[in-house]
């Protein structure tokens, strides 16, 4: 099977990069690492790419405050550059244009750290813990022109517990996050994400069979 070229987009630690070079190293992602690229200097994600011989770049988005676009037209230029054909964001701590958007249509891949619709935007374990929801979780979904909006693509429910900080809810779901995004990449690099509106089906897939879960 021919392997799907990946952009991953980052602004800190990587631990989600990790785990998607991990899968690819271990023959069970049929996925080829093209280009990590960074918006901040010094991001460790860079050193984990480094580390196993994949291009890393920082790509300043200093001088380009109140041009986002302008930024984001740089970016498509490398991943373009890179014959990329989905970027995959994993902390990437920008809000991200049309330009970049309508650059790569339906091939820009998001993960976020709760069961969107609910909690989008930052610090959303501590939200989560706030509003006193029994379940959270992390979602992978496409990227469209809104916050945390586009179609879902893969979800991974975790229980909150009464004893729970912001701290160890955000590890427990950091691990499923770990596992959902390079299914999610699987699934689109074996071409079976087809989206219909907002849904997204996954042509021959199966789906869970759990017919519901109850916390407490
Ligand atoms: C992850 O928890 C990811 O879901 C979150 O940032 C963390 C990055 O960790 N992303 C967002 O909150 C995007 N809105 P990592 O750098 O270790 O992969």
């Amino acid at each position: 099977m021919k392997k799907t070229r990946l952009a991953v987009l980052v602004s800190g630690r990587g631990s989600n990069l990790q785990a998607i070079i991990d899968t690819i190293e271990s023959g069970d992602l049929s996925a080829e690492l093209a280009v990590v690229i960074s918006d901040q200097a010094g991001a460790y994600a860079l050193e984990r790419a480094e580390k196993h011989g994949i291009a890393a770049m920082h790509v300043s988005a200093k001088g380009y405050k109140g041009r986002r676009d302008e930024y984001d037209a740089l970016l498509a230029e490398k991943l373009r550059g890179e014959n990329v054909e989905l970027v995959c964001l994993a902390g990437f701590m920008r809000i991200i244009t049309p330009t970049l958007i309508r650059a790569f249509p339906n091939r820009i891949l998001n993960i976020h750290p709760s069961l969107l619709p609910a909690f989008p935007g930052l610090h959303v374990q501590k939200a989560a813990l706030e509003h006193g929801v029994k379940f959270s979780g992390c979602t992978v979904h496409f990227v469209d022109e809104g916050m945390d909006t586009g179609p879902i693509i893969i979800q991974a429910v975790v229980p909150i517990l009464d004893r729970d900080t912001e701290d160890t809810l955000s590890t427990r779901i950091l691990k499923q996050e770990h596992v959902i995004y390079s299914r999610a990449i699987q699934l689109f690099a074996e071409g079976r994400l087809v989206v219909q509106g907002r849904r997204v089906v996954v042509s021959d897939g199966k789906t869970s069979t759990t017919e519901f879960l109850m916390n407490p």
